[in-house]
Parts: C-alpha cells; sequence; structure tokens
C-alpha cells in the first residue's frame, strides 16, 4: 500500500449515511480513498476474506449485530485492520467501549466533517503500522506468546496457536487463559495470573496447557501486566518444554539404572570378596592342620605307650589305674580331633560316581538315631524326586549330610523335637532343606558358623560345616542357613545334578 492510496470497508446499512461518508472520502485526492462497502456484518467479513483493506468504517447499529458485537465479530476475523466505529449521537458511551476492545477510533454520525474523518483515517492507519511491525515481531517469534484481557484471550501467536493445534483464532474464542491451563497445576497458574493482574510480577512456573484435542503439553510460563487502552491486561509467554521433560526423564530413569547395577555389581564383589578370604581362611587352616596333627601325633603316641607301660607295671594300685584310665580316654579324644583335622586338611577332589541322595540321607538319619538317645521324629518329604541320581562323591557327600543331621540333632533339647527333610528339584539342581525345631542360631553366630573351630558344644570341634562348605564348593554346590533362635534352624544344601569331573 502506498501512503497516497487508502482502502476502506464501509459497513453501514443506512444507504444516506454511506452516501455521505463515501462523498467526504472522494473529495479527498490525496490520499485517494478506495471505498467498498458492505450492508452487514456477515456482507464485511465475506469481504474481507477475499480482499485486503487498509481501514473499515463500522455502523454499530447493524440489522445482524447489535452494539459492540459486530466490532467483535470483526476482529476475530481480521486481528490486523483498524476499525473506526460509527456511533448516533445517543451511543457514545458505546463508542467508548468500543476503543477499549479493539477500535481505534469512534465517530458520532452528524458531526462527522472531512477533515475529521480524513485525519482520523490517516492516524489510525499510521498507529496501525506501527502496532502491525510489533505484531509482526510477535507473530514471529518461536515462543508462544498470549494476551489475556478482561479475563479473555485476546491475542496469540502463530506458536500459541501450533502448541494449541488451533489453526484459526476461532478456536479459541471466548476462552480464557485459566480455560487452558489443566486442572492439576491450574492453582497455581491462576494464582499466579491473577497476581500478574494485580500489577505484580509472576516467576517461571512450570504448567500444563490443554490443547483443542484434548491432549495436554507441559510448558514453562512467565507472565508479566500492562495496560493497553485504560485496561489492565497479562502477557503471557509460553514454552513447550516436552522434550526437555523427556530427556530429563530418560536421564533420570538411566541414572537409576546404572545406579542400580553399580550396587548389584558391588555387593557382588563383595560377597566373591568374603569367599575369597574364607577360602585363603580354610587353605591356611588346612596346612596348619595337617603339621599340627603330625606334631601331635607322636608326643600322644608316647604318652599312650607310657600310659601303657605304667599300667602293666603297677596293676594292683586302684588310684594309679583310675588315671591311668582317664590318660587313655583323653588320649582316645585327642587322636580324634587329630583325625577331624586330618580329614579336613587331606580333603582330596572329588571321585565321583552316580549316586541316590535320598540313600545317604536314609543312612544318615538312621546312624543319627541310633547315636542319639533324643526322641527325634524324623519327617522324609522328597517322594517325588527319591530316585533321582546326582554325580557326586558318596563318602564326601555321606560326611556332608551326617554333619547337617548330627547338628540338627544337637539343636533339638532332650526331650525330643522334629526334623524335617525335604528335597526338590530346580532346574539343573536338587535343593535339599534339612529343618529342625532346636533351639537356633544367634544373629550373631549365624556369621561365624562357617569359621574352622567355631562351635558352642562342650565336645564340639566346629569343623563340621567348614568341612561340609568346602565339600559342596568342590560340587559345585552351596549351603545356607536360616535361623531363629529359640524356633529352629533350616540349612538349604545345593547340589547341581550333575557335576564336572
Ligand atoms: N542345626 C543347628 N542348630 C543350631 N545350631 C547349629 C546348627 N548347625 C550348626 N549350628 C551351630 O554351628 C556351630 C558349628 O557347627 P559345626 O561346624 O558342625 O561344629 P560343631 O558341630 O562341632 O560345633 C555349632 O556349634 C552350632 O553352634
Ligand atoms: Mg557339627
Amino acid at each position: 500500500m502506498s501512503r497516497n492510496e487508502i482502502k476502506v470497508l464501509v459497513v453501514e446499512d443506512n444507504p444516506a449515511d454511506f452516501r455521505l461518508v463515501s462523498e467526504m472520502l472522494t473529495e479527498s485526492v490525496s490520499p485517494f480513498f478506495t471505498i467498498f462497502h458492505a450492508n452487514l456484518v456477515d456482507e464485511a467479513i465475506k469481504i474481507l476474506r477475499k480482499d485486503k483493506f487498509d481501514i473499515i468504517l463500522l455502523d454499530i447499529n447493524l440489522p445482524d449485530s447489535r452494539g459492540l458485537e459486530g466490532l467483535e465479530k470483526i476482529t476475530l476475523q481480521e486481528q490486523g485492520i483498524p476499525i473506526i466505529v460509527l456511533t448516533g449521537l445517543n451511543d457514545q458511551d458505546v463508542g467508548l467501549q468500543a476503543i477499549q476492545r479493539q477500535a481505534s477510533d469512534y465517530l458520532i454520525k452528524g458531526e462527522i466533517n472531512r477533515n475529521l474523518l480524513v485525519r482520523s483515517i490517516l492516524y489510525s492507519v499510521e498507529r496501525r503500522e506501527g502496532e502491525s511491525r510489533y505484531r509482526s515481531l510477535i507473530e514471529m517469534s518461536p515462543e508462544a506468546i498470549f494476551v489475556n484481557r478482561e479475563n479473555k484471550i485476546a491475542f496469540v501467536n502463530q506458536a500459541a496457536l501450533q502448541l494449541l493445534g488451533a489453526s484459526t483464532m476461532e478456536q479459541i474464542a471466548g476462552k480464557s487463559l485459566f480455560d487452558l491451563f489443566c486442572p492439576d497445576p491450574q492453582h497455581q497458574i491462576c494464582e499466579e495470573i491473577q497476581r500478574v493482574l494485580e500489577g505484580l510480577s509472576a516467576p517461571l512456573i512450570e504448567a500444563k496447557i490443554l490443547r483443542c484435542d484434548g491432549t495436554t503439553v507441559n510448558v514453562e510460563v512467565v507472565a508479566s501486566p500492562f495496560f493497553e487502552k485504560g485496561v489492565r491486561s497479562v502477557q503471557v509467554l509460553v514454552r513447550d518444554i516436552t522434550v526437555r521433560k523427556q530427556a530429563g526423564e530418560v536421564l533420570k530413569r538411566d541414572k537409576e539404572m546404572l545406579e542400580g547395577m553399580v550396587k548389584k555389581r558391588s555387593q557382588e564383589l563383595m560377597g566373591i570378596q568374603v569367599e575369597l578370604e574364607r577360602a585363603k581362611r580354610l587353605s591356611d587352616i588346612g596346612t596348619l592342620a595337617a603339621t599340627v596333627a603330625h606334631e601331635l601325633r607322636n608326643p600322644l603316641a608316647a604318652i599312650g605307650m607310657a600310659a601303657a607301660l605304667i599300667k602293666r607295671k603297677a596293676k594292683d594300685t586302684a588310684s594309679i589305674e583310675k588315671h591311668l584310665k582317664a590318660i587313655d580316654k583323653k588320649v582316645m579324644e585327642s587322636d580324634q580331633i587329630i583325625n577331624n583335622l586330618l580329614f579336613y586338611s587331606r580333603l582330596r577332589p572329588p571321585h565321583n560316581e552316580e549316586i541316590s541322595i535320598a540313600e545317604i540321607l536314609q543312612e544318615c538319619i538312621d546312624l543319627a538315631k541310633k547315636q542319639s538317645n533324643k526322641a527325634v521324629v524324623v519327617d522324609m518329604k522328597h517322594d517325588p524326586i527319591k530316585k533321582v541320581l546326582i554325580n557326586a562323591d558318596p563318602l564326601q557327600m555321606r560326611e556332608v549330610f551326617s554333619n547337617l543331621i548330627n547338628n540338627a540333632f544337637d539343636a533339638i533339647p532332650n526331650m525330643g523335637g522334629n526334623v524335617e527333610i525335604e528335597m526338590i528339584r530346580e532346574q539343573e539342581f536338587i535343593k535339599i532343606f534339612i529343618r529342625d525345631n532346636g533351639e537356633g542360631i544367634s544373629k550373631e553366630n549365624l556369621d561365624k558358623i562357617f569359621d574352622p573351630f567355631f562351635t558352642t558344644k562342650a565336645k564340639g570341634t566346629g569343623l563340621g560345616l567348614t568341612v561340609c562348605y568346602r565339600i559342596l564348593s568342590m560340587h559345585g554346590g552351596s549351603i545356607g542357613f536360616t535361623s531363629e533362635p529359640g524356633k529352629g534352624t533350616t540349612v538349604v544344601v545345593n547340589l547341581p545334578q550333575k557335576t564336572n569331573g
């Protein structure tokens, strides 16, 4: 458009008023006015869809829209064109209200003259051009911008329409910013906007905005107050933070997963370290046991022989006889300890055969029953896999299970109790549970029971479980304890059905 040619759309149903206005304008040469005419608002809208205008002169009283209705309809359609409202003598209030909305000026019919009309048009067009430069900046902004005025959205830019999934301003006509922010953080954002309306600044806050299709988008919002035509309004900048949020969530998830992995690995490493320490201690003990056993054997044999000699030479003395018997007994006990030590130190790699664990368990139970004078009821619950054979060293297995069953019998009080043995199959493993309702093991002791020489029994060696642990490790199996003091203990032995070697 050149400033010399101004295209005017006059929306006026009264032919006399239209003629008056158009005559005033056609008198002017510079600028030169091209005049178009519409009788009704709807007709004007149709024309506006087809053609571009520099200014609209709008009669406030038309058959299809009274008062400010027509102004609102037209501004919805054409945000950029300045509108001068033409009012009657009695409608001056409406003219003022029109200015508070979108109108750039109002003129009272009957008081209009050529100069006034041309000046008002030129001034409105000039001002709107200034505004439109600012507006085009805002339109181009990649950030979504909303303007809320009198609790209604008065303006949105292209980015805002896109964010809402709307193609035209009409889709959000009549809505307020409050409608767009979702119910959940609604209170907070509405409070903020309210604060801004009261002239206070609002911090950057996160919210959710409701799109036209009913979905929501995570956004970040800043709002600031301003005055427009005497009305306090709010200008809101809304930024889509979906991608940032998603990235944050992915990072958080990855971090948690990594932390979990590190924690798991650390635990595994700690477990391995404990095992290594135990293995090292056991091998040290093994060497020591062999040496001690060897060293003790000779002096003990000498003591035994000396006692036998004395016994032969001093038959008559009864008291000597008693002491000599005591020596004999202690020598035998020492010998037993040495046997245990040697068994431990000489543990050889298993000689595997196909054996029935159920049978071995039965033998160990029979033996334990024979040796014990307690009333122990033993319950075998392994019928379904009774016939299963496994590849293991029969002697070593006997050693393991007689140790465990003896421990169970030992734990049971003199008046009697129960031992329950259960055998199940779990994938490639056979699991044997040995449960007793004996005295149980304190939490503190539970950590020590596999330590060599740890015993709570007057005549215990503390080597039984150490040996079990080693034998089971050599078979690729494992052993575990759970216990409740005063209630009983459960031992789980895990054995692979097919062992190597
Ligand atoms: N079934 C059980 N109930 C209670 N305590 C047990 C049981 N099995 C093992 N223990 C505890 O573990 C210790 C070590 O057992 P073990 O190595 O077999 O040595 P010992 O039987 O010679 O004491 C026992 O002294 C006992 O305190
Ligand atoms: Mg034992």
